[in-house]
């Protein structure tokens, strides 16, 4: 009978453990961001009629972001450096929404110039009154090798990524103290918790994010209602490696290849609008292999370091051979005659 007992608990731990590594091997994103996109509160619930600013909304991550956040309702300011694209993204949100024309502001922004963010920080409150999400979203990436890197591209990375976020957060976390409630929300990347290769200046410019926003959480404890969320997404279909910095600040990336094998834009968006409506404090997004990575980063260092080594290696050498770092991880690409 104990012999009868204990075989079945056995078998229950066995069926478990198996059902769970199929959850992870299929999960594409942390199980803290998928708890809350299956049993937490709705974006409609949460977002609607909330003021939402997105910096980066002309394309990417941050278009896709203002189409899902009109269609539940929430009131949007879509900065970017690009005006036009702006207003193609707002005329689009007004089409597949009930928003009205007040609802959705077109604030043109240069996440370099902070002689400006005070400025802007100021008519979005003329127009709206409050700010309730601030996602820091904008930014550009890297693809070039550190030693052929000219000094300036670092200084661009985190002039940009880092600093350009760090002073639109300083202007509206003013605002968000005032009122004593708000979600400061940055994309960061799996490189701002990891490294890799070809992107030395980009994951330090995350790592810092990273690091800023880790200590500035802690500094705010006494202000409860106020969330600091970090975005952690992998590898996600957007113009981003069109617009990556190369060796020099102006020189543009000559192989993009096919980005198509990358998560969709429309489901990263989705969960982060989970993380969001939830207020979850770190969000990792990314299919697997890579959601595994941030799982060994976090928990198994060394172990860690042999797979990126492995990985990286590969991904040096094929830009090389002039090859698209990414894609051809796991296809076959042929190197493309030059
Ligand atoms: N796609 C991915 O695989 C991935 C993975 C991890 C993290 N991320 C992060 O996701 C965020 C969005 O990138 P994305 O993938 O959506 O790439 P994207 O399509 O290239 O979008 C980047 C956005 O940033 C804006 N931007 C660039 N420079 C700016 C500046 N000086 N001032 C204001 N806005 C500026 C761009 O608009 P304008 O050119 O009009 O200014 C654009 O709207 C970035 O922070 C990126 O690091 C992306």
């Amino acid at each position: 009978m104990e012999m009868c007992v204990c075989s079945v608990l056995l078998l229950c731990v066995c069926v478990y453990v198996v059902v769970q590594l199929i959850r992870f091997f299929v999960a594409d994103a942390d199980f803290t961001l998928l708890w809350a996109a299956a049993m937490g509160k709705s974006a409609e619930t949460a977002l609607r009629r909330k003021v939402v600013w997105i910096t980066g909304a002309s394309s990417g991550i941050g278009e896709e972001l203002a189409y899902q956040l009109a269609a539940v309702g929430a009131r949007l300011v879509l900065s970017a450096r690009r005006e036009n694209e702006l207003h193609r993204v707002r005329r689009k949100c007004l089409e597949m929404s009930s928003l009205e024309d007040n609802d959705i502001l077109v604030l043109p922004l240069d996440l370099l110039d902070r002689s400006t963010h005070q400025e802007k920080t100021d008519a979005v409150l003329q127009h709206f009154s409050k700010i309730d999400v601030l996602v820091n979203n904008g930014g550009r990436s890297q693809r070039s090798l550190f030693l052929d890197t000219h000094i300036d591209v670092f200084g661009g990375l985190m002039e940009l990524n880092y600093l350009g976020t760090v002073s639109i957060t300083q202007h509206v976390l003013q605002h968000m103290i005032h009122h004593g409630d708000g979600v400061i929300a940055t994309v960061s990347s799996i490189v701002g918790l990891m490294g890799a290769p070809l992107s030395t200046g980009y994951a330090a410019s995350k790592h810092a994010l990273q690091g800023f926003f880790n200590s500035l959480r802690t500094e705010l404890a006494d202000y409860p209602n106020i969330t600091i969320s970090t975005i952690c997404p992998g590898p996600v279909v957007s113009q981003i490696v069109h617009n990556a910095f190369c060796e020099e600040v102006d020189k543009p990336l000559s192989n993009v290849g096919d980005q198509s094998h990358k998560m969709s834009t429309k489901r990263c968006v989705g969960l982060i609008l989970a993380g969001l409506s939830n207020r979850v404090k770190e969000m990792w997004i990314a299919q697997q292999p890579f959601l595994l990575f941030f799982y060994l980063w976090q928990y198994t260092p060394t172990l860690a370091w042999y797979i990126t080594d492995l990985f990286g290696r590969k991904r040096v050498q094929n830009f090389k051979a002039g090859m698209d770092a990414d894609a051809t991880y796991f296809t076959k690409s042929k190197p493309k005659a030059s």
